[in-house]
């Protein structure tokens, strides 16, 4: 899918592939320690093997991830979202997102945040939940922009726990 965002930058959006490690690769390169941090909640220099394996081997039904990548240069990673459903609730999933620090504050995480909403709700999610720092202001506007109701549970250790109810 297409996808234009006011800033100008025009974005392709589709399911991950297992050939796209060497694009995460690229990008977790050239992703901020912050951003690092704030994604995977301790330093993530590289990935293991089966972390890419994991992260880029879905099965599209109970684990769907959205890969945006620069239109004119799809070799660009922008960002990724996924969401992994709970067994034991499973119209409940655990979402995560990560955008390439110079692409941020455009639009491009909300963008693909609700496209894979979509590809929630389609598979029967009615409920994100995710772990974040307690100062990461941005993820915490972004579920509240695709949530109909929120939760929020202060974990401790810096860390806040969120359940959204998600927005038809
Ligand atoms: C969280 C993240 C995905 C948001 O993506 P983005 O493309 O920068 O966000 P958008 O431009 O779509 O904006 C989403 C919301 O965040 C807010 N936001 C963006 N940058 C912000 C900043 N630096 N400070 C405060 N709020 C910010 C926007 O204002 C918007 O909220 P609003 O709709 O209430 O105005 C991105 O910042 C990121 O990858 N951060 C590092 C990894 C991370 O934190 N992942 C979440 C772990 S689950």
């Amino acid at each position: 899918m297409n996808v234009a965002l006011e800033s100008g930058l025009k974005m392709v959006v589709r399911p991950i592939e297992p050939g796209d490690k060497p694009l995460l690769v690229n990008g977790l390169r050239l992703l901020s320690p912050e951003s690092q941090y704030r994604r995977f909640l301790s330093p993530k220099p590289r990935f293991t093997a089966g972390e890419l394996r994991y992260l880029t081997e879905v099965d599209g039904a109970d684990h769907v991830a959205l890969i945006a990548v620069e239109a004119e240069n799809p070799s660009h990673i922008v960002g990724v979202a996924r969401f992994i459903r709970d067994r034991e609730r499973p119209d409940t999933a655990e979402f995560a997102i990560v955008v390439g620090d110079r692409y941020q504050g455009h639009g491009a995480g909300r963008a693909l945040a609700r496209l894979l909403v979509d590809e929630a709700r389609a598979r029967g999610i009615r409920r994100f939940t995710a772990t974040t720092l307690a100062d990461n202001a941005p993820v915490q506007r972004l579920i509240a922009s695709i949530a109909r109701d929120l939760e929020h549970v202060i974990a401790g250790s810096g860390t806040r726990f969120i359940e959204a109810e998600l927005a038809a």
